[in-house]
């Protein structure tokens, strides 16, 4: 039968309603359907929480808490003391770091800024030598290139506001890992061999992390650290004070004076880890939760997004060179704001509301060339270019339980083992985060960041960071998702490439996490790359005058998701040792 025109009219129309009613209800941000079949990476998925980190083990240990009945604060403590045992390299309780929690009864986020400080005896120049020319090797190497650990403070602090289970019931695993021994992997037996010299340079590290000839453990051998069992036993029974005034803090004091370094039990006395809130922005209808100075991650992450949105990316096509041009020149421009503009706030002024606002971002978009790439030397005038040595190593890992509650936490030695010393007795490794200040005005530091006097070193002062851990809210204003990553100034980027990613092409986050990586910091002037990416497109960008750098892989994006149906997704980046991700059934 035929059909009558002005029904079919109708009808198509109703159609055509539907289409879009369903496919804008797609796209919002409260109902998001991210692509999870004919993908090469899939995440794991549970359904009562979920862990990612850099190591197995520690995972697992998160994962027995959240199935005892605790929340997902319980966990991430129980996972910050489990790595400073299975992955010493970053895993510590003598560096610092950023926690992001998100809690969900009260739909309220809290950072602890847990970041290490400058002793009182830290000067401007302490790290130049007679020619003012920065030492590396003392600010990187020497016991002074520590700052005051902030871990211990920061880990108890958030157990004992947020968690609910007693410190002895989260330390207990890792105590036990310390003292029984963990079975070193083939990651831990390289890690180790690769950081061979940095090691034994000190006696007691070399005592601790090698065999009695001096050889590294391989793989299926068993690594014991009992002095560290020990100091977290004690810390466990007399919880913060402990490290900070008690004997841990005397001996930590007694080692470092032996080697003529500046801190003090004064120093120790007086540090705090301090709650803070969290650096807000939103992106395409969802709401970005970072950390704020002394951390440059959320600022930066916040204002590289902000200019992203200026771009349709429905018509960008994914990792085409339009793509990585546009993302790539908003991060130079978000860079040299990081470098220039921010310090710890307890000693600088930081112009946040002008750098994540909407109106600053566009006018940054208004100067992006969508044919050309700006040099470095047009965006800032003066830059200084020391060789950049990506070798350092921070971990970062997620956690999300069954009442929807995350953490997102990232901290650091900074280098592999920070500055290579384990203070006598105790077990702990000591970071070298000093090397996080501006040394001096213009000279770049590890991380090949050029940065500027807001981060001089003064006593007390926190050196600036690029930990970026990172929480998406919904437009519900539910906790979504939860990431972060190590890898120095590369730190940010790696965020940023897996929200970008998740919002504006509906990647699922193990494909996110896998993708060759790319970034770019301002200086040195380069469009550094992962492997992988078409030998046709970096044709593209070479011709828009970008100098292009292939680096080895790096980084890894540890990352939980919440999916509509209540599910729990979790990723642990291919990069690092394994799969990590561990879920809880
Ligand atoms: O806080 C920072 O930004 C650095 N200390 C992080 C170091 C790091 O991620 C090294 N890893 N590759």
């Amino acid at each position: 039968m035929k059909k009558e025109p002005r029904k079919l009219v109708i009808k198509t129309k109703i159609i055509l309603f539907l289409i879009l009613f369903i496919s804008n209800k797609a796209i919002s941000a409260s109902s998001f359907p991210i692509e999870e079949s004919f993908q090469i990476f899939h995440p794991e998925y549970s359904e009562q929480g979920m862990v990612a980190s850099q190591e197995k083990t520690a995972s697992e240990i998160g994962a027995k808490i959240l199935k005892q009945g605790g929340n997902a604060v319980d966990a991430a403590v129980a996972v910050g003391y489990a790595l400073a045992v299975t992955l010493p390299k970053a895993g510590n309780i003598g560096g610092g770091g950023f926690m992001l929690v998100w809690l969900n009864k009260e739909k309220k986020s809290i950072v602890i800024n847990y970041r290490e400080k400058a002793p009182f005896a830290a000067t401007k120049d302490m790290f130049l030598d007679k020619k003012g020319r920065v030492n590396v090797d003392e600010i990187t190497t020497s016991y002074n290139g520590a700052g005051v650990p902030g871990t211990v403070y920061g880990l108890n602090l958030a157990l004992k506001k947020y968690g609910t289970l007693p410190l002895k019931k989260v330390m207990e695993p890792a105590i036990n890992l310390a003292r029984n021994g963990i079975t070193v992997t083939h990651a831990l037996s390289i890690s180790l061999t690769e950081s061979m010299k940095h090691l034994q340079k000190n006696e007691e590290s070399t005592r601790i992390f090698f065999k009695k000839n001096k050889e590294p453990y391989n793989p299926g051998e068993t690594l014991y650290q009992k002095d560290l069992a020990n100091t977290l036993e004690e810390i466990a029974n007399k919880g913060t004070d402990a490290f900070y005034r008690g004997s841990i803090a005397k001996k930590i004091v007694e080692d470092v004076k032996t080697h003529k370094g500046i801190m003090t039990l004064k120093d120790l006395q007086d540090y705090k880890a301090i709650e803070m809130s969290p650096i807000e922005g939103t992106y395409n209808g969802f709401t970005v939760l970072s950390v704020p100075p002394p951390s440059s991650g959320g600022v930066t992450l916040i204002e590289i997004l902000n200019i992203l949105e200026n771009y349709d990316f429905k018509k960008i096509p994914f990792r085409s060179a339009e793509y990585f041009h546009i993302l790539s020149e908003a991060m130079n421009f978000a860079y040299y704001d990081r470098n220039n503009s921010l310090g710890d706030p307890d000693f600088v002024k930081n112009p946040i509301e002008k750098l994540i606002s909407k109106k600053y971002a566009k006018e940054i978009f208004q100067k992006i060339d969508l044919k050309n790439h700006i040099p470095s030397e047009i965006v800032q005038k003066e830059g200084i270019r020391r060789e950049s040595n990506q070798d350092g190593n921070t971990t970062h890992y997620s956690v999300v339980d069954k009442f929807g509650n995350m953490v997102s936490n990232t901290y650091t030695l900074n280098y592999y083992y920070g500055n290579g010393k384990t203070a006598k007795g105790t077990g702990i490794l000591l970071n070298n985060e000093m090397d996080d200040f501006t040394a001096k005005v213009g000279a770049a530091n590890s991380f090949g960041l050029v940065q500027g006097a807001k981060n001089s070193i003064e006593p007390q002062k926190r050196p600036l960071s690029s930990m970026t851990p990172t929480i998406l809210l919904n437009s519900k204003k539910e906790a979504i998702l939860a990431t972060g990553a190590p890898g120095g100034s590369r730190i940010i980027t790696q965020s940023l490439l897996m929200i970008t990613g998740f919002i504006d092409y509906q990647k699922n986050i193990a494909s996110l996490a896998s993708y060759p990586r790319f970034h770019r910091q301002l200086w040195p002037d380069k469009f550094y790359y992962e492997d992988g990416i078409a030998y046709e497109t970096l044709e593209v960008l070479k011709k828009m005058g970008h100098d292009i750098e292939r680096v080895n892989p790096y980084g890894s994006l540890q990352t939980v998701q919440k999916n509509i149906e209540n599910r729990f997704l979790g990723s642990s980046d291919p990069r690092s040792e394994g799969d990590a991700a561990v879920g809880v059934w």
